[in-house]
């Protein structure tokens, strides 16, 4: 491993504090690791960037994980370890068929640079990210702490902006199933309960982040709603619901698997990527794409050709 002490800024990486116990908290959800692995396949080489634990990493492919976090990289179970930024990647042009980027690119101090580094090492491009511009946002920051718009707004870049930095050519849309299990922030917006366990708070880098007596009045405020069953009247709606976009969007860049290497279209929007109520469904409950080329599936200012994707919805 190389030998990498502290942040840019002289700090220790925010991730040896509040990693501890990642792996108990943060399971990675089967359904985004469908779409993940779908994205990547092909690939028999990766680097999984900003990789944590190693969550949603294709079991077939030769991985390489990267992270700043000695905290985060010990509890990574892989053989190739390498403690780097992602501003700044160790190793040579095209080293790696892809790169993989999962709820981390909101953490790197210069997202730009390393969604540069990230084409550079790699032939594919496949980031996991959430779009600060999107509505609804989660009834948590609406109704009770309104800070944490701020603060993720201050900390995601807008997808638009990730897109054009990528080049991506799909953008899939990943409504978050009601049973997540990957215990970030939005997987309890149909089990408000679980806010209630610091432990499980504290897997969020939000609210790990949040100062305590900005959290705690609002938890207390959250806890007598669900007491006095006014919580659940005034969300009814999502307790009937199966899945819900919040925003969270799959990002593919550079070739598709068989060498060729798609490129970014300036095709308008499809209506459905912003639809609160989640993507049309087919009849099976799977969400379709049309065909290639006759169609723009999904995107924020990008098209794509479809052929192989099939995003799969709660
Ligand atoms: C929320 S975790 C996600 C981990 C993993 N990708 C997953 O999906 O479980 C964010 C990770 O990004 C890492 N990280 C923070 N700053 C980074 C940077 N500048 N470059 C690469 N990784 C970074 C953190 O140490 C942490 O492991």
């Amino acid at each position: 491993m190389t030998d990498l002490p502290v942040n840019t800024d002289g700090t220790p990486p925010v991730y040896d504090s509040i990693g501890i116990g990642y792996r108990q908290t943060r399971r990675p959800d089967p359904r985004l690791a469908a779409l993940i692995h779908q994205a990547l396949a092909g690939a028999r080489t990766v680097v999984n960037v900003g990789a944590g634990a190693g969550s949603y990493e294709p079991p077939d492919a030769e991985v390489t994980a990267v992270d700043p976090s000695q905290v985060m990289l010990d509890q990574h179970p892989g053989p190739t370890k390498v403690r780097a930024f992602a501003e700044e990647l160790p190793f040579p042009d095209l080293a790696f068929d892809a790169a993989m980027a999962v709820m981390t690119v909101h953490h790197w101090s210069d997202p730009a640079r390393g969604l540069r580094e990230l084409r550079r090492v790699s032939r594919r491009q496949v980031v996991f990210t959430w779009d600060p511009d999107h509505r609804p946002e989660l009834w948590m920051i609406s109704d009770y702490l309104p800070q944490i718009r701020d603060m993720e707004n201050a900390r995601f870049t807008p997808l638009s902006k990730v897109a054009d930095a990528l080049g991506a050519h799909t953008v899939l849309p990943f409504p978050i199933p009601h049973d997540f299990t990957d215990g970030f922030q939005i997987a309890y917006w149909r089990r408000p309960e679980h806010f209630l366990d610091p432990v499980v708070r504290q897997a969020s880098s939000t609210f790990a982040q949040l100062p305590a007596d900005i959290v705690e009045p609002a938890i207390v405020r959250l806890r007598a709603d669900l007491d006095s069953g006014s919580w659940g009247r005034r969300h009814a709606d999502l307790l009937a619901r199966d899945s819900v976009d919040y925003g969270y969007r799959l990002l593919v860049a550079g070739d598709d698997g068989d060498g060729e290497r798609r490129t970014h279209s300036t095709r308008k929007p499809h209506p459905t990527s912003h639809n609160a109520a989640g993507p049309a469904q087919s009849g099976d409950g799977r969400r379709r794409c049309r065909p290639p080329r006759t169609a723009p599936c999904i995107g924020a200012g990008v098209g794509s050709s479809m052929s192989r994707w099939t995003a799969l919805s709660a």
